[in-house]
């Protein structure tokens, strides 16, 4: 289990700029955060490090960005109407609202000891009313998973990129769900991003490429910087996969507030194709080398976005007596580099640390300058974004022509002279 608790963690997240209650200055809107400046910058580099991770240095995956909004008739047909709900039950006296399955008594209310209702499927699909005159509008959703965009064009994939099997369409973004109870700061919310992928393979050959996505997923959990020892495969059981899976293994992490789910993989079969070819009336399948016409197979590895944020920020958590420094790793690390002139006050130090800044800057786009307080706040401060290499400018340095770099996990100070920067700086980050 995580040694970190959750307190300190969203207390670090807000006091230096991560993530922040959403709608905080109207109280709170449960189950959204909002994202500062260091937490958008990590967002961002999660994403960016999954796009390359799984498309740009693949030939198999292909890109797709599609509607938060999509049609009824998608979710109808995906059964997600049906079928895509938690058991809720309600408290008859307080009316507060619970998941059955997270309650340890499913007859009295945790909150005020009264006595709770029938347990109920309650869905999670969030509808909207699309259309401006009244009592004419259309009832569309937000997506509840990005899978359905990539299987609505399905068809177009094929009549435009016309891929051999086995082939993915991949895609980064929203999804909408309308938790009972969202809890436990980002790992269940209401809004949060997915990046996640359908692999179609022909069905014979949907246990060699579960396989293959399972071992790709632990090489993820290492690239992005998931501590590996906590995070384990769980075969989840029949009766808890979703309804549209045959086979599902969770990944799952171990929060402070427990071991719960992280990413999936899942073994869709045909069952998404085949619900639309004959909801939509179109034909779905695909043409073999060989000329056999048929509906592929779904292999899916899913990641939710936000539970990679926490999983990364628990794993890069550290502290001892004096400090406490996120050991992010350099790709995904919000800021690379940080600059100091030692004093702010002599204006021919600022004036190399500046020249010494814009060059860096140049060749590192994240790198960022910080003349506020002594050089010992200086670093707790970067050591709490997680930035790994801080150059402090001297009075040395106008006669040496050589800055102090400083490594946040090890703490060790190197003299680097400035013709030699540019290569130390980026083998240092590039490992
Ligand atoms: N297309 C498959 C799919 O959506 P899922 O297991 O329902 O599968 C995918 O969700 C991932 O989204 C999960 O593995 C988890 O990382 C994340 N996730 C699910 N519900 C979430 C919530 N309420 N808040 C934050 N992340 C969530």
């Amino acid at each position: 289990m995580s040694d970190v608790s959750m307190e300190k963690l969203v207390s670090l997240a807000k006091r230096r700029g991560f993530i922040y209650p959403g709608s905080e200055i109207y109280g709170g809107l449960a189950g959204t955060w909002d994202y500062g400046h260091y937490g958008s910058l990590l967002a961002y580099n999660i994403k960016d490090l999954w796009w390359k991770h799984f498309v740009e240095e693949r030939d198999d995956n292909f890109a797709m960005t599609t509607p938060t909004l999509m049609s009824e008739a998608v979710w109808q047909a995906s059964g997600h109407l049906d079928g895509f709900a938690d058991p809720l039950i309600e408290c008859n006296k307080c009316k507060h609202r619970f998941r059955g399955d997270q309650l340890e008594d499913k007859k009295k209310c945790p909150d005020c000891g009264g006595k709770l209702g029938e347990e109920k499927a309650f869905n999670l699909m969030l509808p909207v009313q699309l259309g401006s005159v009244e009592g004419k509008s259309n009832t569309a959703y937000l997506r509840g998973e990005l899978a359905q965009g990539m299987f609505v064009n399905f068809k177009n994939t094929l009549d435009t990129l016309r891929p051999k099997l086995p082939f993915g369409l991949a895609q980064i973004g929203r999804a909408y769900r309308n938790e009972i109870s969202p809890r436990d700061f980002l790992f269940r919310v209401r809004e949060f991003d997915l990046m996640e992928f359908e692999y179609f393979v022909k069905e014979a050959d949907w246990e060699k490429y579960f396989e293959m996505w399972k071992k790709e997923m632990w090489k993820w959990i290492e690239r992005v910087g998931i501590k590996k020892n906590m995070v384990s495969e769980l075969e989840v059981p029949e009766k808890d996969r979703a309804h549209y899976s045959k086979r599902t293994v969770d990944f799952e992490f171990d929060y402070p507030f427990g071991t719960k789910e992280l990413y999936g993989l899942a073994y869709r079969t045909d069952y998404d194709l085949k619900k639309h070819a004959k909801a939509s009336g179109l034909d779905l399948t695909y043409s073999d080398e060989e000329g056999n016409k048929f509906i592929p197979h779904v292999v899916e590895p899913t990641f939710g976005h936000g539970r990679t944020i926490l999983a990364v920020m628990l794993s890069a958590y550290n502290e001892d007596k004096e400090r406490v420094w996120l050991s992010f790793k350099p790709e995904v690390a919000p800021i690379k580099v940080a600059v100091f002139p030692l004093l702010r006050n002599k204006p021919e130090l600022v004036e190399k640390a500046d020249e010494i800044y814009k060059s860096v800057k140049s060749y590192i786009p994240n790198t960022l300058w910080d003349d506020n307080g002594n050089v010992g706040k200086r670093y707790r401060r970067q050591d709490e974004i997680g930035t790994p290499l801080c150059i402090t400018i001297d009075f040395e340095t106008l006669e040496d022509k050589a800055v102090t770099v400083r490594d946040r996990d090890s703490m060790a100070q190197q003299r680097v002279k400035l013709d030699e920067l540019e290569n130390y700086l980026k083998k240092k980050l590039n490992g």
